[in-house]
């Protein structure tokens, strides 16, 4: 019988790397709570149709990546349903702050979520067809303030609060406005129409992008084609106003803040709902799948999914990039334990367990070996696992004094048990 295993673009997640993801969103909730969001966990799988009508028909995701399947009926008083694996979170999210009537409040709703989403992308570094997000979303109704400037501002202070606190150095913050929606669609027919003569010196996607959804073009990866697309019209001179003097606002508070950023007229992000602002976050460590994180501006999200006028904005990092960023910048060096205790002989294993309860309810980490081994099996074991080892034999049952031996430094020292919790704290 041939050997199961994890299906393409899925993975387990195992120790000691886990406890990388662990530390990211420990650190994650902690800078949330302090921008005062609180979390919000939505179904994996949603109506397809959700999808369809809010991340857009004409997309990659939606046209090619979605997991999609028809959810049978079980009872004659059921219908057959199309469902979808969520392949993005702020679907969900919207979908639940109309359900749930959030916007009868009259607050901000400023929503984090943790969890899986799920693209049949084709898997290679940095790009998995089930990867977690760690992403926000501030929404709200017009008269709460949800369509200032300031918002957006805010938002983006607090990513580059968070990466910084995760240690991730070196990112890069770039930022567009894609305008109100009318704005978007003048631009899209000022590059059908500039596209016209241009498309067919281009790659057979840019042929098709350039009749189907011309703003997609911009997306476009292939190096010969750079040059004509950065040649092409920007979307700046598409913007009303109105959407300028948004972007201005969401700048002038980014300087007042002192968060670093740059415009990249060709950012208008892969997803439709977008409006206004737009950003992506980079870090150069991670290659070809260079994006750490992604969002924007969504005002006229809720309303195209039948919901009361909520303007929003969010974000999605990519956790599993998060991962990648900090296991190159970290050289990962193992995290030792901070005691392994090493009972001499099987009738002290028992004596071994009463110790080690003691030292983890002190709050110290222990790994315990056990009295059948050998010293230097023990020893061994002990050196790849932990900082120290503690002896427990038949003598210091009885008096009560313990050997401990500090891996790096080679020191053996007698301790007494009344003692060891706080001198295995000592160097922690
Ligand atoms: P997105 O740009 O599609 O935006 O995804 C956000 C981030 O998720 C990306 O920057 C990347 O780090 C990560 N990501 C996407 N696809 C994959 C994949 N196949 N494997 C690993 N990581 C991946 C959104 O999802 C929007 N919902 C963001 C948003 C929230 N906009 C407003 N609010």
């Amino acid at each position: 019988m041939s050997t199961l295993k994890a299906v393409r673009g899925t993975r387990d997640l195992l120790p000691p790397e886990i406890s990388v993801w662990q530390r990211i969103e420990e650190t994650a909730r902690r800078v949330f709570a302090r921008y005062n969001f609180g979390e919000i966990r939505t179904p994996v799988f949603e109506d397809t149709s959700l999808f369809s009508r809010s991340v857009g028909e004409e997309t990659d995701i939606v046209s090619k990546e979605m997991y999609t399947w028809e959810d049978r009926a079980r009872a004659q008083s059921e219908k057959p349903q199309s469902l979808t694996l969520r392949p993005e979170n702020t679907a969900g999210v919207v979908r639940a702050y109309i359900e749930h009537k959030l916007g009868e409040t009259g607050q901000l709703q400023k929503l984090y979520y943790i969890g899986p989403q799920f693209r049949r992308e084709r898997p290679q570094k940095g790009r998995y067809r089930q990867f977690s997000q760690i992403g926000a979303e501030v929404i709200g109704p017009p008269s709460a303030g949800s369509e200032s400037p300031l918002r957006d501002a805010e938002v983006l202070e607090m990513l580059a609060t968070l990466l910084d606190e995760l240690g991730i150095t070196g990112w890069t913050l770039e930022i567009n406005s894609v305008g109100s929606s009318a704005d978007r669609a003048r631009y899209n027919e000022t590059l059908r129409t500039a596209l016209v003569p241009l498309a067919p010196k281009m790659c057979v996607d840019c042929q098709r992008r350039a009749v189907t959804n011309p703003l997609r073009v911009l997306d476009c990866k292939v190096p010969e084609d750079q040059p004509i697309i950065d040649a092409l019209p920007k979307i700046v001179d598409s913007l009303d106003e109105a959407s300028k003097a948004h972007f201005a606002a969401v700048t002038a508070a980014l300087d007042a803040a002192k968060v670093p950023y740059s415009r990249n007229h060709r950012l208008v992000r892969g997803l439709d709902y977008y409006t206004r602002t737009t950003f992506e976050f980079t870090h150069g460590g991670l290659g070809a799948q260079n994006a750490l994180l992604g969002g924007g501006r969504y005002d006229g999200l809720s309303e195209a999914i039948g919901g009361p006028k909520a303007p929003g904005i969010g974000f999605a990092m990519g956790e599993d990039r998060l991962v990648l960023t900090l296991q190159t910048l970290e050289a990962s060096r193992p995290e030792k334990v901070d005691a392994y205790i090493a009972p001499l002989g099987e009738s002290l294993n028992a004596p071994a367990l009463a110790l080690a309860r003691e030292l983890r309810r002190a709050g110290l980490t222990i790994e315990l070996g056990d009295g059948s081994f050998r010293l230097k099996k023990s020893f061994d074991a002990a050196d790849k696992t932990a900082r120290r080892i503690v002896i427990l034999g038949e003598d210091e049952l009885q008096s009560g004094i313990l050997t401990v031996k500090d891996f790096s430094s080679g020191i053996q020292t007698k301790v007494s048990r009344a003692a060891l919790a706080a001198h295995l704290a000592e160097s922690k």
